[in-house]
């Protein structure tokens, strides 16, 4: 069976695809709201720690078991420590699939609906304050967002059923170029405003008095959504990789271009911010609400700049949210198609319907069933949490403490080396970190999660 499955065809495509799973909305819209509430450069120094102690080895864990299983998030558990409990952590995974595309899909959705707007130029013109009159008008309608959720599924759902090279890589290598240009060109853009050097003082000047657990807790929340660890996504990717990919190197690339886009996003969205002094901890509405108004104003003085700025920003957070959302349902596609034998156009449909309905309730949590809640929290926020807060961080403790402490040593020790075809100078500090620093810091994570 095992030849039947799909691989990557590049080098190149392994880093894009991985890459592409990493930047997300959790780059261009999680990372600015989270940087503005934590205080800005303080925020980024601890965050880029956790990224490197905890979230990396989390990373090459998930390479370790998806590579070396060459099966889905489940079947890998399954194969590499047959009859014994771990396989809850692959069905931990699958099930966290499941729910976080349901509710990425919702804000992807949010996103092709303004994209739609700045091209049709109508996020211009309005009124200060209507902003975010217009934003909690259209979430809390019954219908449309339910329509763009649609769209959005089906745009993810075209390119995973279309399988791993002629699907999954092909459009990475696409979509993954054209959202760095976008970036770079936004950035030139918006470094270049009148008072952009507030918002890069603010970047880049930590002030560590802002620096509070709860600080400290959001940045290693955020280390692992960005990087797409701790569901077993990357095991799934990590199947499909080739013998010859190297792990530790792979694992430090898409490190290294997930913080650049974030740190980027960073500098397209807070010059813009202070320039037109508005305040930088504007929380979830800061892309939706505060920078619509941002585009707004930047066309008062210049109008092409003010349109073409916004259509592409928002081109560029929809092209984020679908190279990551189909690295999401790829983990559920794989293993239904694996597990029960369904061709993979199949087995993408069940998915597709699954969290279209699961995503219909989340986004019904904004309007007509804002009062419905299960443990306090509306569908929307449930979701997010149970994943972000609960299942991630678990699921990163256990990733870390199989590889760590239960997978032979010398099978851990091949799939660094590739055989032993490559010497691993940071062979050392790299278990140290899996057995040690990651499940440690993780569970403080987790902890506080729960007790939060
Ligand atoms: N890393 C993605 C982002 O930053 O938007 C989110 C994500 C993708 C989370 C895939 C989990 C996942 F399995």
């Amino acid at each position: 069976m095992n030849t039947m499955r799909g691989r990557f065809g590049s080098q190149l495509g392994v880093i894009l695809a991985s890459a592409g799973s990493a930047v997300g909305l959790g780059n261009i819209w999680r990372f600015p709201m989270e940087v503005g509430r934590g205080g800005g450069a303080a925020f980024i120094l601890i965050y880029l720690c956790f990224i490197l102690l905890l979230a990396m080895p989390v990373m090459l864990c998930e390479f370790i078991i998806g590579r070396s299983s060459r099966s889905n998030a489940i079947g890998a558990f399954r194969k590499l420590a047959p009859g014994k409990p771990w396989v809850l952590t692959g069905i931990m995974g699958v099930l966290s699939g499941f729910l976080v595309l349901s509710f990425y899909s919702v804000v992807a959705g949010w996103t092709l609906h303004y994209t739609a707007l700045s091209a049709a130029g109508q996020i211009l013109g309005k009124d200060g304050t209507d902003y975010g009159a217009a934003f909690n008008t259209f979430v809390s309608d019954p219908w449309l967002p339910l329509v763009y959720l649609a769209v959005f599924l089906l745009l993810t759902h075209f390119v995973v059923a279309r399988g791993i090279e002629r699907g999954i890589e092909h459009y990475s290598k696409l979509m993954m170029p054209l959202l760095l240009v976008i970036i770079v060109l936004l950035m030139c853009f918006s470094l270049t405003l009148p008072g952009a050097s507030e918002g890069i003082r603010f970047l880049l000047d930590p002030d560590l008095s802002e620096v509070t657990p709860d600080v400290v807790l959001g940045a290693m929340g955020q280390a692992f959504f960005s990087l797409s660890v701790g569901i077993g996504c990357l095991i799934t990717y990590s199947s499909y990789f080739s013998n010859e990919t190297r792990l530790v190197r792979s694992a430090l690339n898409v490190c290294a271009i997930d913080t650049l886009v974030a740190v980027l996003s960073g500098f397209i969205i807070f010059p813009t911010v202070f320039s037109v002094g508005i305040n930088p901890d504007a929380g979830p509405g800061l892309v939706f609400i505060t920078l619509p108004n941002v585009f707004n104003m930047m066309s008062g003085q210049m109008p092409l700049a003010g349109y073409v700025f916004a259509l592409l920003f928002y081109i560029l957070l929809l092209l984020a949210a679908l190279t990551s959302s189909i690295s999401m349902h790829e983990i559920c596609t794989a293993f239904l198609s694996e597990h029960f034998s369904l061709s993979r156009r199949k087995a993408a449909a069940i998915v597709t319907a699954v969290c279209f309905m699961l995503g219909a309730c989340c986004s019904l949590s904004f309007g007509p069933w804002r009062e419905v809640t299960v443990m306090g929290r509306g569908f929307f926020d449930l979701f997010d949490f149970t994943v972000t807060k609960f299942l991630m961080p678990l699921g990163g403790i256990s990733m870390t403490l199989f590889v760590g402490w239960w997978l032979d040593r010398r099978l851990v020790e091949q799939q660094l080396t590739n055989g032993g075809t490559l010497s691993v100078r940071l062979m050392r500090p790299l278990l140290v970190l899996i057995r040690w620093v990651a499940p440690i810091g993780i569970l403080i994570i987790f902890w506080s999660g729960l007790l939060g």
